[in-house]
């Protein structure tokens, strides 16, 4: 075994993960143009500077005055504007990062074909930060060749070109093309000012079950045994994974009323029992299974139809009965060979330590036990790691290497994650 990683010190618990940074948010002319004014408020909201720089078809969408007042900047959308301060070169090579939200299908086409003859497009050819795009159009659009290959020949020059969302288009229409969720936008763009590399498409191919949330036992139609899970680090998997190429079944118990993540699909379940029937149902067609979620170790032995009464005497107590341990009967299931024997298994652990042992040596213990590939590990307690937006921990290998895992969003984390199931799955597969 490698030496033990240094924990994460209190000072950097404390820090802020993204240090204030110079945003350009472009808008390209389509109807989600709005959605871009949910996008400028996320950012200037963390405290980031925002030049936004829409086309001049964006603003037949958005008026000029309210990207003005949203990002506290004056908007421009030609290269002639304000000419002493040279904005043209100026805005992309300030910037710490460019988004362009929605981008359009001509938007991309001529960002492939190097034009500048605006602002936006002048910005994106000086700019040498991550640039992401934010595709939104209509499926045929999406699904065209032409559109196909745009994207394709802005990944290979390492422009981030997100999936889009599914669902209702404008009309009646739905499909692929929907712009993500803006908050959605907003985490994977701030992951870039955390990690640029963050969002290799490596996953392409790659199938992978991702189950987060908590479980919750009934006990009567009103109560019932649950955690504070909030469901964030196990959706941040299943974002950013469905980000770099994958295809996502994301198994969700309860969360805190996350937004389905873009291009994956969703399975809700209520308890352990379920969670189980769904996971054991997705898991054989899957190349990594991660246990992103707060399963439920006990459920109340009877549910009861109506509701309990509190009644006038001694309440009584509650018979419990323990749950399946899905993480262990996937590890089963392998070993059986009900499902393939690469698939790469990753478990969670919050551990909160004891008299008897630290998080660590709890964490190497439940690795064993588990018998997964991977053992992703969290020091849980006051304001640490459930319901909050950033976490730190340690990631143990079954060969025996364990590295610390730095503190930052949950984002951040997620990608560190998927960095070791990337390298796990392609080496199973040489
Ligand atoms: N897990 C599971 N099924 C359960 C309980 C947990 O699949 N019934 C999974 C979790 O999703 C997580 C891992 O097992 O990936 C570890 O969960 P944790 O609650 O930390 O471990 P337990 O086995 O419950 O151990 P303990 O509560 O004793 O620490």
């Amino acid at each position: 075994m490698s030496a033990s990683p240094q924990a994460p010190s209190a000072q950097a618990q404390s820090a802020p993960a993204v240090p204030h940074k110079r945003i350009v948010v472009g808008v390209a002319g389509g109807i989600a143009a709005y959605k871009a004014c949910t996008l400028v408020r996320y950012f200037t909201e963390a405290g980031h500077h925002v030049r936004v720089v829409p086309t001049e078809s964006a603003l037949e969408f958005v008026g000029k005055a309210t990207f003005e007042a949203l990002s506290g900047n004056p908007v421009h959308t030609g290269v002639f504007s304000d000419v002493p301060q040279v904005p043209h070169v100026r805005l992309g090579q300030d910037a710490d990062l460019v988004v362009v939200a929605p981008a359009t299908a001509d938007l991309m086409a001529r960002a492939v074909s190097g034009r500048a003859d605006d602002l936006l497009t002048a910005t994106l050819l000086t700019a040498r930060c991550p640039v992401v795009f934010a595709p939104a159009m209509h499926t045929e659009m999406w699904e065209h060749p032409a559109t196909v290959a745009n994207v394709a020949t802005l990944r290979s020059r390492g422009t981030i070109v997100l999936e889009p969302a599914s669902g209702r288009l404008t009309g009646k229409d739905t499909g692929a093309g929907r712009l993500p969720d803006p908050d959605e936008i907003g985490l994977l763009a701030t992951l870039l000012l955390e990690r640029a590399d963050a969002m290799p498409r490596d996953l392409e191919g790659v199938r992978v079950l991702v189950s987060a949330g908590g479980t919750r036992e009934p006990l009567d139609p009103v109560r019932f045994l649950g955690n504070r899970s909030s469901g964030k680090q196990g959706y941040a998997l299943a974002r950013l994974a469905a980000q770099r190429g994958a295809d996502v079944v994301l198994v969700s118990g309860y969360t805190t009323g996350l937004a389905e993540p873009a291009g994956v699909d969703v399975v809700h379940v209520k308890t352990a029992e379920d969670m189980q029937s769904a996971v054991t149902k997705h898991a054989p067609q899957c190349d990594a299974i991660v246990m992103a979620a707060a399963v439920a170790d006990f459920r109340p032995t009877t549910t009861v139809a109506s509701k309990i009464k509190k009644g006038s005497g001694e309440p009584d107590s509650v018979a419990l009965t323990k749950n399946p341990d899905i993480l262990a009967g996937i590890v089963e299931s392998r070993r059986a060979g009900r499902i393939p024997a690469s698939s790469v298994v990753v478990g969670f652990a919050a551990e909160t330590g004891d008299a008897q042992g630290d998080v660590l040596t709890y964490a190497r213990a439940k690795l064993e036990r588990k018998g997964c590939d991977l053992l992703v590990v969290n020091a849980v307690g006051e304001g640490k790691a459930f319901e909050v937006d950033h976490n730190d921990g340690w990631l143990l290998a079954a060969d025996g290497s364990e590295s610390a895992l730095e503190h930052g969003s949950k984002s951040l984390m997620a990608s560190r994650v998927l960095d070791a199931v990337a390298r796990l799955v392609h080496s199973g597969r040489e």
